[in-house]
């Protein structure tokens, strides 16, 4: 069996910081896993580096068998690779002019040319997909609003929608609810597992607090210092545990509603058209 997500010897420092060692990690298809972490301990490395957005010092990454990176380098395939998986940010990565239809449909760019996608020539079976995926996410009713126009949860829900318009068998999402408010974030992790259910769609989700962790995900790997340090299932993941594993910075990963005051306000991603777009995911 091939596994959806399989990471071995992965190391990437930046000068004397290792912020990820020498990792392992396996995660079958179907899966449902949470990275948790403190800040800096490597969750957006392991992420960036797990879709090929970084190259590791050493190490490879395989989605479902195929190597998109190995030794330091990206493979020949890469980008191919990276088609299958979908990626989602804490801020949102949508084209805040472009309507919400169009930035959905860039998830279907790495089907068509990309000069048919640059001039909105996409076709009926595409702009079907984009509509069947923003009706799955609830926001049908937006989709021919700006992007800028929606709610954080909304604009996160769209971005989900692109990667069922990618088709999209594995996403990676780095922090997706650090940016939303406690409702929104509940709707945006409830969809998630419902497509995870629904479509077997492989999940692998960095999140700042555990109690997410522990309400969505039955598989959790936490992180300190680039390694990971615990890998099991949530019910084992107690208050205890976590200050055992993470000391004093324990705090920051169990205190509730910490996270929301934390967090910058949301600075959009300045693109000009979904090329350009596609270009910086794919
Ligand atoms: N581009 C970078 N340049 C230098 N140091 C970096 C860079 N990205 C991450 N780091 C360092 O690597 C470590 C892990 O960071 P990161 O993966 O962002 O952790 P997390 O997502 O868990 O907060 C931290 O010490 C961070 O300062
Ligand atoms: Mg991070």
């Amino acid at each position: 069996m091939s596994y959806a997500l399989s990471i071995d010897g992965i190391t990437k420092a930046y000068g004397t910081v290792r912020a990820v060692s020498e990792i392992n990690l396996r995660i079958a298809p179907g899966e449902r896993v949470a990275l948790i972490g403190a800040s800096g301990s490597g969750k957006s490395t392991l992420i960036r580096l797990s879709s090929g957005l970084l190259t590791a010092d050493s190490g490879e990454v395989k989605v479902f068998g195929d190597a998109i990176q190995s030794g330091g380098k990206l493979t020949r395939d890469a980008r191919r690779i990276r088609r299958r998986i979908g990626l989602i940010f804490q801020k949102f990565n949508l084209v805040n002019r472009l309507s919400v239809t169009t930035n959905v449909l860039v998830g279907a760019l790495g089907r068509v040319s990309p000069l048919r996608g640059t001039f909105g020539f996409y076709c009926r079976a595409d702009r079907d997909a984009a509509y069947s995926a923003l009706e799955q996410v609830g926001i049908e009713k937006h989709a021919h609003k700006r992007a800028e126009a929606l709610s954080g949860g909304q604009q996160q829900r769209a971005a989900i929608a692109r990667t069922l318009v990618q088709r999209a068998r594995i996403v990676i999402a780095d922090e997706p609810i650090a940016s939303l408010d406690p409702k929104s974030a509940r709707r945006v992790m409830d969809l998630l597992s419902e497509l995870n259910r629904t479509q077997g769609i492989t999940l692998l989700v960095s999140l700042h607090q555990v109690d997410y962790a522990r309400a969505y995900f039955d598989r959790i790997v936490a992180m300190r210092g680039g390694e990971i340090v615990f890998d099991g299932p949530a019910a084992k993941l107690t208050p205890d545990f976590l200050t055992e594993l993470y000391g004093a910075s324990a705090e920051e990963l169990i205190l509730p509603g910490q996270f929301e005051a934390a967090q910058a306000p949301h600075t959009p991603m300045r693109m000009e058209n979904p090329a350009e777009l596609a270009r910086a995911l794919n």
